[in-house]
C-alpha cells in the first residue's frame, strides 16, 4: 500500500501530536462537547491530487494533515463539534467524517479493546468498520468495499458490544459477492437509502427530485488504514452513501457478471434511491459488452443497446432486448420516441458524451426523464470540470443533478439526473 508522496513523515508527526493534545481535551467521557480540528475525506486510488486541490488552503479552507492511497485528513483552523453536519463535499469523496483519533497495535483485539474503552460511553448509534481500498476498482479482481479484516474486525467489537449487553449495530463492508447471507437488495434497501418506485405510468413523477435525507444518525468509524493502523472517526449521516461503510452499499452481486458495468449502474441505481418498473423502456449508449443491460433486463426492463460493437450472446439473445448496431450519432433522434431512462457508458470524452446526449434529449418528441450518464475522464485534471457538465446538463431542464464517482467506477463518474414529467414537452 503507498502512500502520498510529499513530505509525509513530517506531516504525520504534526498530525499525532495535534490529535493527541485535541483529543485530551476533546474525548475526555467528562467533557459534554467534544471538538474536533480534523477531517477526512475517502477516495478512489488517484483521486487525492483532485481533492488536496480543491479542499486544501488557498483554494479550500484546510491543510493537508495526513496522505494514503485512498485516504486523506485534513486540518481545519476552526474547531467544530464532533457530530457536525459540515463535512466535506466532493464528487469524488466516498466517504467523509471527522477524525477523533488514530489507533495503532499489533493485534487487533488489544486495538478493539483502546477503541471501546474511549468510545463505549459515546453518544454514536451504529458503527462502520471499513478499509481504505487496497487498488483501484477492477485491478486484479479488488473491487471497493471488500475486506474480510473489516469483516473481522466488526465481529470482535460486535461481541464484545454483546458482552455488554450494548445493541448498537456494528456494520462492516465487504459482504461476500458470492455467499450473501442476506439477500443484499432488501438489506441495502432499508439500511442504506430511501428507495422509491416509479409509479406504472410515469417513471419519474413519484419520485421525489430532491432525494429524502436518510434520517440522520450518528455513526462512529473504525477505518483500517493499514492493518496495524487504525483511524477512529464520526459522522452525522446526511447522504444515502453515509449510511453505507466507506460509502459502498454491500450490493449482492451474481458471480457471472458480463463485465464490471453491472456493478456500476446496480451503484447508481442504488445511490439514486431509483427502481425502474418492469417493463420500462431503457436505452443504452455504449453497450457492448453487456454487464449494465444484464442488470437492467434482471430488473423486467425492455433494454436497447446501442453499440458498434458485438454483444455478449446472452444479452443479444434476450428477448427483451434489442441491439441497433450503430454509433450513437448515426441512429435518427426520432427513433428515441418512448424511452424515458437513458444510460450512456461509451468510452469517449465527456464533451462528446454531453454533445451526443444534448442532441437526443433536446429534440422535440424526447421523454426522457432519468439519465444515468458514466463520464469518463481523460485524466484526473477534468474533474475540475464536474460543475460544468451539471450546469449543462441542469440547462436541458432536468432539476436534479447530480455526480459521485462510485465505489465501483474507475477514472470515471456518475452523473445522474431526473426531471418530472417533462417541462419541456409534454408526453
Ligand atoms: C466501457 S464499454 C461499455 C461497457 C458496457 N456498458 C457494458 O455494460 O458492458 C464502452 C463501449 O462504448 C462503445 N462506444 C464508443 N463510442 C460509441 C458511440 N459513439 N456510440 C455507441 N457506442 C460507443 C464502445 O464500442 C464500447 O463497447
Amino acid at each position: 500500500m503507498g502512500r502520498g508522496g510529499f513530505g509525509f513523515c513530517n506531516v504525520l508527526g504534526m498530525v499525532d501530536r495535534s490529535i493527541s493534545s485535541t483529543l485530551d481535551q476533546a474525548m475526555s467521557p467528562t467533557n459534554a462537547k467534544p471538538i474536533q480540528r480534523f477531517l477526512y475525506a475517502a477516495c478512489q486510488h488517484g483521486a487525492e491530487s483532485v481533492l488536496k486541490q480543491a479542499l486544501c488552503e488557498p483554494v479550500g479552507p484546510f491543510r493537508l494533515a495526513y496522505s494514503a492511497k485512498g485516504f486523506l485528513t485534513f486540518k481545519s483552523n476552526m474547531a467544530t463539534p464532533i457530530w457536525s453536519r459540515a463535512l466535506i463535499e466532493h464528487p469524488l469523496v466516498r466517504s467523509r467524517g471527522t477524525v477523533l483519533e488514530r489507533v495503532e497495535g499489533t493485534e487487533s483485539g488489544p486495538m478493539v479493546e483502546q477503541i471501546l474503552a474511549s468510545y463505549v460511553s459515546m453518544d454514536w448509534e451504529v458503527l462502520h468498520v471499513w478499509q481504505r481500498d487496497t487498488a483501484q476498482p477492477g485491478w486484479n479482481g479488488f473491487e471497493p468495499g471488500e475486506s474480510l479484516l473489516a469483516q473481522s474486525v466488526a465481529e470482535l467489537i460486535r461481541n464484545a458490544l454483546r458482552q455488554s449487553n450494548d445493541a448498537r449495530e456494528v456494520r462492516a463492508s465487504g459482504v461476500s459477492r458470492e455467499t450473501p447471507q442476506i439477500p443484499a437488495s432488501i438489506a441495502t434497501a432499508e439500511a442504506c437509502v430511501a428507495t422509491h418506485v416509479m409509479s406504472p405510468t410515469e417513471v419519474l413523477s413519484t419520485v421525489p427530485l430532491e432525494r429524502q435525507a436518510p434520517q440522520g444518525a450518528k455513526i462512529l468509524e473504525v477505518i483500517i488504514d493499514e492493518p496495524n493502523r487504525w483511524w477512529i472517526a464520526a459522522k452525522y449521516a446526511q447522504k444515502s452513501y453515509d449510511f453505507c461503510p466507506g460509502g459502498v452499499p454491500d450490493l449482492f452481486f451474481p458471480e457471472e457478471v458480463i463485465s464490471r458495468a453491472y456493478y456500476k449502474i446496480a451503484e447508481a441505481f442504488e445511490w439514486g434511491g431509483i427502481q425502474l418498473r418492469p417493463s420500462e423502456k431503457v436505452v443504452e449508449i455504449g453497450a457492448s459488452p453487456g454487464g449494465a443491460c444484464q442488470w437492467l433486463l434482471d430488473r423486467g426492463t425492455k433494454v436497447t443497446g446501442i453499440d458498434p460493437a458485438e454483444m455478449d450472446e446472452r444479452i443479444a439473445n434476450h428477448p427483451n432486448f434489442t441491439h441497433w448496431r450503430n454509433r450513437s450519432r448515426e441512429v435518427k433522434r426520432k427513433a428515441f420516441q418512448g424511452f424515458r431512462v437513458l444510460v450512456c457508458d461509451a468510452n469517449v470524452t465527456p464533451n462528446y458524451t454531453l454533445d451526443t446526449v444534448e442532441a437526443i434529449v433536446m429534440y422535440p418528441t424526447s421523454q426522457f426523464r432519468l439519465l444515468v450518464l458514466t463520464m469518463k475522464l481523460p485524466d484526473w485534471k477534468h474533474a475540475q470540470k464536474i460543475p460544468e457538465h451539471l450546469e449543462r446538463v441542469k440547462s436541458w431542464g432536468f432539476e436534479s443533478v447530480e455526480a459521485r464517482q462510485l465505489g465501483h467506477n474507475r477514472r470515471e463518474y456518475c452523473l445522474l439526473a431526473r426531471r418530472r414529467v417533462s417541462q419541456r414537452h409534454s408526453t
